[in-house]
């Protein structure tokens, strides 16, 4: 997940997806090894704090109830991770699965998280949404597309922090003004809507991943679509 801006969801979409996935991952394999999350986000590491609030909290409750303490369903780390790229390789050879909230302070990581990634997920927000700061997140990923370690990744642009239909509409438009290498941007059907639940889940596992779980389904579809074209043509 990465965009060349602040505030754009980015950590809220990782962490939720990561949540979907760990879930998902649990049920249809119960294999042992768990999502992992790398906040990449060398100003706040908001990804971690989840984890910290989360530990914190449970050792409270664990404590008032004699219980053990619940365990956290993801894998987090945090910056600085010099080597990102080397080190998302390693996990994946390792079989795990990689979320990676890549803040909008450092090109650089950017970068090499980019070019160990299946896809780039670009959180947007139409409320805030800025022209200008959409483009510069694009080109630095175009410039790296021909480096990617197989041959390249796919490009999503996920509008959350929805409030209208019209919002949403009017954000579609000036969207489909970009490009990504010369093709329009993909622009996910499904959307993630602006909810005061969102603001309240850092440090929780959300009770709710229903508009998240609609994001992965999605473009998992998409992904398989792509790989049966592909497969028609050869
Ligand atoms: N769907 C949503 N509805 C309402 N608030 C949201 C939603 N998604 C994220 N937020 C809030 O927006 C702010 C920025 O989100 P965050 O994920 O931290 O962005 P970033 O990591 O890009 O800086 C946070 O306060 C977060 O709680
Ligand atoms: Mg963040």
């Amino acid at each position: 997940m990465a965009c060349l801006k602040g505030g754009s969801t980015k950590t809220t979409t990782t962490n939720f997806l990561a949540f979907v996935r760990a879930i998902r991952r649990k049920r249809l394999s119960g294999k042992g090894l768990p999502v992992k999350v790398l906040d990449g986000d060398t100003v706040s590491q908001t990804t971690y704090r989840w984890l910290k609030k989360f530990r914190d909290a449970e050792a409270r409750r664990a404590e008032a109830r004699q219980e053990e303490p619940r365990v956290y369903p993801l894998d987090v780390e945090r910056y600085p991770f010099e080597d990102l790229d080397e080190y998302i390789a390693e996990l994946r050879a390792d079989g795990y699965d990689v979320f990676a909230d890549i803040g909008g302070g450092n090109v650089q990581l950017f970068h090499k998280a980019l070019r160990q990634a299946d896809r780039l997920i670009v959180p947007l927000s139409p409320s805030e949404f800025d022209f200008d700061r959409v483009d510069p997140t694009f080109s630095e990923a175009a410039t790296v597309y021909d480096e990617h370690a197989r041959g390249g990744f796919e490009t999503y642009v996920l509008l959350s922090r929805v409030i209208s239909e019209k919002q949403s509409r009017e954000c579609r438009e000036e969207l489909g003004k970009l490009k990504f290498r010369g093709e329009p941007l993909v622009v996910l059907e499904a959307e993630v809507e602006q909810l005061i639940e969102y603001t309240r889940q850092l440090g929780k596992i959300p009770p709710n991943l229903d508009e998240y779980t609609s994001v992965w389904d999605e473009i998992m579809r998409r992904e398989a679509q792509k790989r049966a074209a592909l497969k028609a043509v050869v």
